[in-house]
């Protein structure tokens, strides 16, 4: 058996596209299992760049089977602009090359637009979503009655019943919410969503089967996680978190694999840490240093193009992450976004009410109320995008590295030192 796992442990964006796109050479499938169109993976190499939000980025190669797990709520829309995108610069992405289960949610508009209204009900505490209706299918996966998955959606009759019964009561509930809200038609939307249909059918097909088959075969898999630990909808910072296990957790169930396939589970992490969207953030930065490093590091969204909150690494909030997803070992990213910068800080535990904290809070509002207890750690000057072994980065650098390792307690196998794929120090 052999399959190695990608999890981002912070906030989401360290960066798992990058790892994904250069693991994928050594593995025959890759599996995307949770999320949808909130993700957004850019991946560098040759001078272009790939923005892939609901493909795995696994597609950029033609020698793997891309596969969208059970787990995966999808915009069928959103899924063929990316794979026509995809398509005109790659070339044809045939059936046998990508697979999207039958199991999987499908979000139509009435998802995006219910988000928008209790998003605009809550004012100022929003969630900050992607705004692409990912909790709102999610939220109907879990209350069943209004759910619609792809097998419905191949099927032109169970789509169609399916669209008579739970459009009209989707209108009255965001009526409720929205006065002003155009109700949706039922028949509009078959029309529109037939078309995307045809188009997805021969994908479409039971891949927890095509899976398990693999594993029998011996087939070397890779999970792309998404989004990122403590974004977790059980063990993140609940409510600023997406609809999905987004931690380790979420593999077995959203790829119907168990994770004891998994020989290698790497966490990824930001040498600092970002967030976007609404809730707790210790370590923020609201300074000319916070600003320094999402200029530097182009933190602004993939998706919404929003600036990225910024601040200093965590290694409360990181060790918790790495803790809950059981990683083997680390990748340290964009390593070199810290050049420049004299003091560095690291946050090795939490004050909350004058006591001295490492256990990561279950409560936002204990979350609120931390203060970061930071470790100095002295910055470097020298220009790092061109190492490419541990030895000779500048011992600072190494220092840095080494703290991170000893904070969170597992191995850093892998450091990125720019965005492209021979900018890595691979251990
Ligand atoms: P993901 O969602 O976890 O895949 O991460 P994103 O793609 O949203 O954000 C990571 C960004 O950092 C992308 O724009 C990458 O091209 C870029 N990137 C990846 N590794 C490095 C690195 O080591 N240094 C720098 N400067 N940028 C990097
Ligand atoms: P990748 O895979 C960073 C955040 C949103 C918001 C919260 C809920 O690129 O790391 P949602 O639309 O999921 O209901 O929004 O989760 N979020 C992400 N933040 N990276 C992501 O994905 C994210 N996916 C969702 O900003 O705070
Ligand atoms: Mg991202």
């Amino acid at each position: 058996m052999s399959a190695t796992s990608v999890i981002g442990l912070q906030w989401g964006d360290e960066a798992k596209g990058k790892i994904v796109d250069l693991l994928t050479p050594e593995h025959d499938i890759v599996v995307r299992y949770l999320g949808g169109n909130n993700a957004g993976h850019t991946v560098k190499f040759d001078g272009e760049t790939y923005k892939l939000s609901l493909l795995p980025a696994g597609i950029l190669h033609r020698s793997v089977v891309s596969v969208i797990a059970t787990g995966v709520v999808i915009n069928p829309k959103a899924f063929l602009t990316e794979l026509d995108g995809i398509t005109s610069r790659r070339g044809d992405v045939p059936p046998t090359q990508m697979l999207i289960s039958d199991r999987a949610h499908v979000i139509f508009p009435y998802h995006i637009a219910e988000e928008a209204a209790f998003e605009k009900a809550r004012g100022g505490n929003a969630i900050g979503t992607t705004g692409r209706g990912i909790g709102t299918c999610y939220r109907d996966k879990a209350g069943r009655t209004h759910a619609i998955r792809m097998a419905d959606l191949i099927r032109p009759e169970a789509l169609k019943r399916r669209l008579n019964e739970v459009v009209p009561q989707k209108n009255q509930a965001i009526k409720a919410l929205d006065p002003s809200m155009t109700p949706f038609d039922a028949d509009a939307i078959f029309a529109e969503y037939t078309t995307y249909a045809d188009r997805l059918r021969p994908y479409v097909t039971d891949t927890t089967a095509f899976l398990h088959r693999a594993v029998r075969e011996n087939k070397k898999l890779l999970f792309e996680g998404a989004q990122g630990c403590l974004l977790d909808i059980d063990h993140g910072t609940f409510p600023y978190v997406t609809s999905s296990n987004s931690s380790g957790c979420g593999i077995h169930s959203g790829s119907g694999v168990s994770e004891r396939v998994i020989n290698r589970m790497i966490g990824v992490v930001k040498a600092y840490t970002t967030r976007v969207g609404g809730g707790p953030f210790p370590t923020e930065l609201l300074n000319e240093t916070g600003n320094r490093i999402r200029e530097v590091g182009r933190e602004y969204g993939t998706v919404t193009g929003r600036p990225r909150r910024c601040g200093w690494f965590d290694a409360v909030a990181t060790g918790y992450g790495a803790r809950l997803s059981g990683v083997d070992c680390l990748a340290v990213m964009l390593l070199d976004v810290l050049s420049g910068i004299p003091d560095l800080q690291i946050c090795e535990a939490y004050d909350i009410d004058g006591q001295r904290v490492v256990d990561f809070p279950s409560q936002v509002e204990d979350l609120a109320r931390a203060k970061p207890i930071l470790r100095s750690v002295p910055g470097w000057t020298e220009d790092i995008t061109g190492v490419r072994k541990l030895a000779n980065l500048p011992a600072n650098a190494r220092r840095y590295v080494d703290t991170i390792q000893e904070l969170i307690g597992y191995p850093v196998q892998i450091v990125s030192v720019g965005p492209d794929r021979e900018q890595t120090i691979l251990d």
